[in-house]
């Protein structure tokens, strides 16, 4: 009975707001992209999420796609949402960034990255500061400064691994003492560890509601971003009052913040920080685990790698030997890994935008404040797009067609003016970290691990594995 009026009544508030909200939309002439609004308050969330916690989130937009078409209208956590599965549409939203559409995340994340943080900037600011940050990532200072520590950071790494090593946890150390260095030139040691221990708490902290109150995570998070900002905030002002003499100048970012043209506070440079660790932290340290994970389950694409990379290590005197620009720009069949997992990972499934006025695409109407989220796993794991999309298969780089296809319909790092800064020392430092572990080690599963979707792609397990040196791994095939 109790269940019965608990129905009634959902079902006349969602009848209600339905009419409302066509009503208002039909009194404006605007036609929504078709889609339900599901439940009052809830939307559809709970579907969402429920597809999202399962072995194969696909269903979630594959049967609104089916029903309804690419774009489509749905009401997920609390606001109205146009979703869109079309490669055209998704650019739309991406190239209007900052004319038509704002970026949006949600409170936990704002509130936890900090309001000048680059993620959240908009207009003029963040054009300078996107294309600083761009600066202190692109191709020549990867050649000139950078690949020589990441290809150093990584070796220390994996030179300490012994035997079962969980694979995501090292990959996150290797990221962040990467970041560290390239951000303010410190080399791995107890501060940058223990930082790294209030970071992982402050990014937990992006996936729980924004309520001190109610919950734990949250507070938690609240009080290391205050002990990550108290950290970095020491080291800004040391280095402002180093960076007054000529000898004290570093290039490094932190230096070019601080540089002479630039008035920023304490606080902008530290709100900056904080998320420029966060950008490059879970993202990258999640492909290099999946990359592994799929290698591993793809045995004759791991083979044509370690082949790649035995080649380059037979050109050099020794396997300490730096790798150097040339020998990046020589691996191929590396690019077409990163590529694919790039692809199958989605490990940015897509992004949201809000619609700053009302906005006329497809014959539909976004309403002004609407949320939009253009979905890349979509476009990245359908069919029309790529052959046999949901299977790994590196190889598809090799032929023309993919490799020419638009770049709308291939877009990990997103596009527009927010497309992600940080798109090729991303891929440099998977290649090295390929590079480093198929010549060095060999491994096999320690158990299995399976995928997970929510609130972030990831495997269950953080992807344990037990690693033998090659050289020991072959002695023991032989033996047995
Ligand atoms: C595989 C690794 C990575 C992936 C898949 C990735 C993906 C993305 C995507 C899709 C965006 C666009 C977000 C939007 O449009 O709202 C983005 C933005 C961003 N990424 Fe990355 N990223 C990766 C690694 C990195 C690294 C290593 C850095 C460090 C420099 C970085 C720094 C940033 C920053 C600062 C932004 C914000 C840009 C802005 O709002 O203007 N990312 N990333």
């Amino acid at each position: 009975m109790a269940a019965s009026i608990i129905f009634l009544f959902f079902a006349i508030i969602t009848l209600a707001a339905g009419i409302l909200l066509r009503r208002k939309h039909r009194h404006r002439n605007h036609r929504l992209p078709p889609g339900s609004l599901g439940l009052p308050f809830v939307g559809e969330t709970i579907q969402l999420i429920s597809a999202y916690k399962s072995d194969n989130p696909e269903p979630f937009i594959d049967q609104r796609v089916n029903r309804y078409g690419p774009i489509f209208t749905t009401h997920v956590f609390g606001e109205p949402t146009v979703f869109s599965a079309d490669p055209e549409t998704n650019r739309f939203f991406l190239l209007n960034e900052g004319k038509l559409f704002d970026c949006s995340y949600p409170g936990s994340i704002s509130n936890l990255l900090g309001k000048h943080s680059l993620l959240l900037m908009k207009g003029a600011l963040h054009k300078r500061m996107h294309s600083l940050t761009a600066s202190f990532a692109n191709s020549s200072i990867i050649k000139d400064h950078l690949l020589l520590d990441i290809d150093r950071l990584i070796r220390l790494n994996l030179d300490s691994w012994s035997d079962r090593v969980l694979l995501m946890e090292e990959a996150k150390k290797i990221t962040f003492e990467l970041t560290v260095k390239q951000l303010m030139s410190f080399d791995p040691g107890e501060w940058t560890e223990n930082l790294r221990k209030e970071y992982v708490l402050v990014i937990e902290g992006f996936f729980t509601l924004p309520f001190p109150l109610f919950s734990t995570t949250y507070r938690r998070a609240i009080k290391a971003r205050r002990k990550v900002a108290e950290a970095l905030t020491l080291i800004v002002r040391e280095r402002r009052k180093e960076s007054e003499t000529e000898e004290g100048k570093k290039n490094d970012m932190l230096g070019a913040l601080l540089g002479s043209g630039n008035r920023f506070s304490d606080e902008q440079i530290v709100d900056f920080m904080v998320a420029l660790l966060v950008a490059g932290y879970e993202t990258t340290s999640t492909i290099m685990t999946l990359a592994v994970k799929f290698l591993t389950e793809t045995p004759l694409a791991l083979a044509q790698l370690k082949e790649e990379h035995d080649q380059i290590r037979s050109k050099k005197s020794n396997s300490e030997a730096p790798l150097e620009w040339s020998d990046y720009k020589s691996m191929a069949f590396t690019q077409c890994v990163v590529n694919e997992t790039l692809r199958v990972g989605n490990i940015i499934g897509g992004i949201f935008r809000r619609a700053m006025t009302d906005i006329n695409i497809k014959g539909y109407t976004i309403p002004k404040g609407w949320k939009v989220f253009a979905s890349f796993r979509a476009v990245h794991l359908n069919p029309d797009h790529f052959k046999d999309a949901r299977t790994f298969n590196p190889w598809r780089w090799q032929s023309n067609t993919e490799v020419t296809c638009p770049t709308n319909v291939y877009t990990p790092f997103g596009g527009g003016p927010r497309r992600c800064p940080g798109y090729e020392l991303a891929r440099v430092l998977l290649s090295v970290f390929l590079h480093r572990m198929v010549t060095q080690y060999s491994w096999y599963p320690a158990e299995e691990d399976k995928l997970v979707f929510f609130p972030t792609t990831r495997t269950q397990k953080r992807y344990p594995i037990i690693v033998k040196r090659r050289e020991d791994y072959n002695k023991l095939c032989k033996a047995q």
